[in-house]
């Protein structure tokens, strides 16, 4: 038997004391109530709910909270201050980024962890993050990535 998992979400500490195979999604969604992460496919394909693990762009639908003990999780919100957006955040305004805007707390998660591995992204790593859009935002994302990125 698991005991309570620990583990650190937004710098905060929570303990899970609940079914250890629960998907961090739903634990972020349907415990604490942080919906900025959305469901769209649950399997790994569409990037929707992209969480960072341990600074990592990771998604949240397929790790099961047993996987978290004493990690550390940063959510879309909590990449800024309560008072300040995060440059990529302000990029996206700027490039009025989002159509239906279901998929851009993951576009924007992964924007972020792109721009820590490589602070100048050529187009070909900027398309190389899989997040899905079915309203076909990837032109802006792509200017919203390299604004951020001056
Ligand atoms: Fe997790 Fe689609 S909901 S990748």
């Amino acid at each position: 038997a698991t005991g309570p998992i620990e583990l650190t979400i937004n710098g905060e500490k929570f303990r899970h004391t609940g079914d250890p195979e629960m998907p961090l999604l739903w634990y972020l969604r349907d415990v604490l109530r942080l919906t900025g992460t959305k469901y769209g496919c649950g399997v790994g394909q569409c990037g929707a709910c992209t969480v960072h693990l341990d600074g990592k762009a990771t998604r949240a639908c397929l790790i099961p909270m047993a996987a978290l003990a004493n990690q550390s999780i940063t959510t879309i919100e909590g990449i800024a201050g309560p008072d300040d957006l995060h440059a990529v955040q302000q990029a996206w305004i700027e490039h009025d980024v989002p159509q239906c805007g279901y998929c851009q707390a993951g576009q924007i998660m992964a924007a972020v962890d792109l721009l820590k591995r490589k602070a100048q992204p050529s187009d070909a790593d900027i398309a190389s993050l899989t997040n899905l859009c079915r309203c076909g935002t990837y032109p802006r994302i792509r200017k919203a990535v390299k604004r951020a990125a001056e």
